[in-house]
């Protein structure tokens, strides 16, 4: 049997460590705001948006939501954007992606100030990731790192594979496994031989959007594997990228889906929200 990776519990050890931070942060007359914004009534991006809501109350963080319409333009999302950047009141700034097709996503990241980026999306912040400076990490890897650290799974000179490249998942996940000295492949749609690449990895990080995609062919006998997918399969149950009941005898490690990965992005993003006033 596999070890489960209990990303439920993880999350929660990380979230009352944030919470007691945060009281004490309060005894000394500092506080935390994060500024959740979202554009349109996407259903997943509701319920993203309340959970993080929800984790910022649990952990004493403020939080502002601003629910604009389906209808508002780029322009109207700048300005909302510079006022919160000139807000001294907000500490973070987190805009829910997807954004509507007509406003520029790209443009809007770009715009929140590297200090109150919280995703770790805004081009300065990917950088310092790279370069190994301080600064925002992107909330599902560094989750994902934590997962592996806190089970106990050593890093250094094991073979990842990456599977999906990503600005949010695959590309970060692959600088933070490398600052951990791992040695890192990312694999994608185009690869070749992908079954061959995978079956070398020592641990197997799956971000691939598509439910069930990967097999035990895909596994090597007591490989890690963490599952970055959430899907609802016929049944509206809950699934991953990895077909677990099929990897899991093969693994040595897996995460769970639901369970896994997920509490896990929230849980960073509390870290990250709490670094905003960090000294
Ligand atoms: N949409 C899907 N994942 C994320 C995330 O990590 N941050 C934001 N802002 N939007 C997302």
């Amino acid at each position: 049997m596999a070890q489960l990776i209990d990303g439920k519990k993880i999350s929660a050890d990380i979230k009352e460590e944030l919470r007691l931070e945060v009281e004490t942060l309060k005894e000394k007359g500092v506080s935390v705001c994060l500024a959740v914004v979202q554009v349109g009534e996407d259903p997943a991006s509701c319920v993203y948006v309340r959970n993080k809501t929800r984790a910022c109350a649990y952990i004493g963080i403020e939080s502002k939501s601003y629910e604009l319409p389906e209808s508002t333009t780029e322009e109207e999302l700048e300005e909302l954007i510079e006022q919160l950047n000139q807000d001294p009141s907000i500490n973070g700034i987190l805009v829910q992606l997807p954004l509507p097709a007509h406003i520029d996503e790209d443009r809007i990241i770009n715009l929140i100030h590297p200090s109150k980026d919280v995703d770790g999306f805004h081009p300065i912040n990917v950088g310092r990731l790279w370069t190994g400076e301080d600064g925002f990490l992107s909330c599902t890897p560094a989750g994902i790192i934590q997962l592996l650290k806190r089970s106990h799974i050593t890093l250094e000179g094991k073979e990842c594979v990456i599977m999906g490249r990503s600005n949010i998942v695959g590309k970060p996940m692959a600088a933070l496994l490398l600052r951990e000295n791992a040695t890192v492949t990312i694999a994608h749609s185009k690869t070749e031989n992908l079954k061959e690449l995978t079956k070398r990895a020592d641990i197997l990080i799956v971000a691939v959007r598509k439910p069930k995609f990967v097999t035990a062919e895909y596994i090597k006998e007591g490989a890690v594997v963490i599952d970055v997918g959430m899907h609802r399969n016929e049944n509206n149950k809950l699934c991953g990228d990895v077909d677990f009941a099929d990897v899991e005898p093969q693994a040595s490690a897996i995460t769970p889906v639901p369970g896994g990965v997920g509490p896990m992005t929230i849980a960073m993003l509390m870290e990250n929200c709490v670094k905003t006033v960090r000294e």
